[in-house]
């Protein structure tokens, strides 16, 4: 048989020649890009993103919160299209989902924050620069036209967290995230068992390492080195400096008061990232906040605290319609987001999710990351006979509950 005769009995399909395209067409749902990461980074590396504190018990209980729930869908109520438009803080996005911020993200992958802020800015969803970013907040602002977030961590040295506001209003962030969590660094135990630090270090082993990962070395070792970008000192980008430098600086003495300090010096939406108590939802209120992110940490700080999905009908019947809602820890897909809004969440945060994909394959990878999550809650959305986030939220309760 001649190939141009098979055609009409199989679809010839043109093979992908670049790899990273390849290893994506793969990839059908978050745990696949997990999968390929690992391969595709050295294991400190991985374990750095993929981690949790200690037994890791919150970051399991995270995902394990969103399968419990089950859905009950209306039938035949003809779903011919769905807008999964909605607004956030005050700004269209392309649907309820927000990027995270993840310290040093340029470990992932070396294109790093640009790679993932320029994929949020086309997908029409928001991003949030961590203050341990490995690009500084000007580069960010300047390299991509997104919804752009900034979150601060209240540090040690005051001057330099309102340091740190001043450039991100300077910049055009729009909204402040304040990290509420961290008091002191959780203790990720695989950290520890690598010997993990930034920059990564080269060590006897690491010769048998670049021989199993060379792409994620030799851009290690061409691109600029990976420094903590939003703090000058040249003292402060040792290897053993960054990690120093950032543990010293979490600052268990900070209260409200500091964040009554914040929020009287910055005039755009504030959000307190880290509560799972309807009491400090409302503390947030009488502090001004605009919102929260019910937040773990993705079960990187306090392990044993409890996922953040199981506190958010709480949190919603004690706050009203006074907050925006948060919620981010365990998001791995468009479902989760479809249950999470139907529980009262105004949008989800997804951290790890993203890295996976900027880990396989830079900006395609989160291209893809945020091309999944919109392709899985339109099917969700469209099983369930639900056409709009205002409706998804309305008929929530008689939606979702648990199994
Ligand atoms: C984070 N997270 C985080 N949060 C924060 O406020 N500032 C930060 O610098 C970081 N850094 C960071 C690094 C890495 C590698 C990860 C995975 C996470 C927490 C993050 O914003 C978010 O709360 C969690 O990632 C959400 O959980 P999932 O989506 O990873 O399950």
């Amino acid at each position: 048989m001649r190939v141009a005769d098979m055609r009409d009995i199989v679809r010839l399909e043109r093979p992908e020649l670049d790899l990273d395209r390849r290893v994506l067409r793969r990839c059908h749902n978050v745990e696949d890009l997990r999968r390929a990461a690992r391969r595709r980074l050295p294991r400190g590396a991985f374990d750095y993103i993929d981690g949790g504190a200690e037994d890791e018990r919150s970051a399991a209980d995270n995902v394990a919160a969103f399968a419990e729930q089950r859905l009950h869908p209306a039938t035949l109520r003809g779903v011919d299209d769905v807008d999964m438009t909605t607004t956030i803080l005050g700004q269209r996005a392309a649907l309820p989902l927000a990027l995270a911020p993840t310290g040093f993200t340029r470990m992932a992958h070396t294109d790093g924050e640009l790679a993932v802020a320029r994929s949020a800015a086309d997908g029409d969803v928001p991003y949030t620069l961590s203050t341990m970013g490995t690009v500084s907040l000007e580069d960010v602002a300047a390299s991509a036209d997104a919804d752009l977030w900034f979150q601060l961590y209240i540090w040690r040295d005051r001057g330099l967290s309102r340091e740190l506001v001043d450039r991100a209003a300077a910049g055009g962030y729009r909204v402040l995230m304040i990290t509420v969590d961290t008091p002191v660094p959780g203790r990720r135990e695989r950290d520890l068992a690598n010997g993990f630090t930034i920059p990564p270090a080269l060590r006897p082993g690491s010769l048998l390492d670049m021989a199993a990962h060379p792409r994620w070395w030799t851009r290690l070792l061409r691109g600029r080195p990976i420094t903590f970008a939003n703090v000058s000192a040249g003292d402060r980008q040792g290897p053993a400096g960054v990690m120093a430098f950032v543990a010293a600086q979490f600052d268990p003495r900070v209260t409200w008061d500091d964040i009554a300090e914040v929020r009287a010096a910055w005039r755009g939406p504030l959000v307190l990232k880290g509560i799972v108590t309807p009491d400090d939802a409302d503390r947030a209120v009488d502090v001004g906040a605009d919102g929260v992110v019910l937040s773990n940490h993705g079960g990187r700080q306090l392990d044993r605290t409890v996922a953040p999905l199981r506190v958010l009908p709480a949190v919603r019947d004690r706050v009203g319609d006074r907050l925006e809602l948060l919620v981010d820890s365990g998001v791995r897909r468009g479902a989760d987001v479809a249950i999470a809004v139907a529980m009262g969440a105004s949008v989800c945060l997804i951290g790890r999710a993203y890295l996976y994909g900027l880990a396989v394959a830079g900006r395609a990878g989160v291209d893809h990351v945020l091309g999944l999550f919109t392709s899985q809650l339109r099917t969700t959305m469209q099983l369930c006979g639900v056409a709009s986030i205002a409706e998804l939220r309305e008929r929530g309760p008689q939606l979702v509950r648990p199994a």
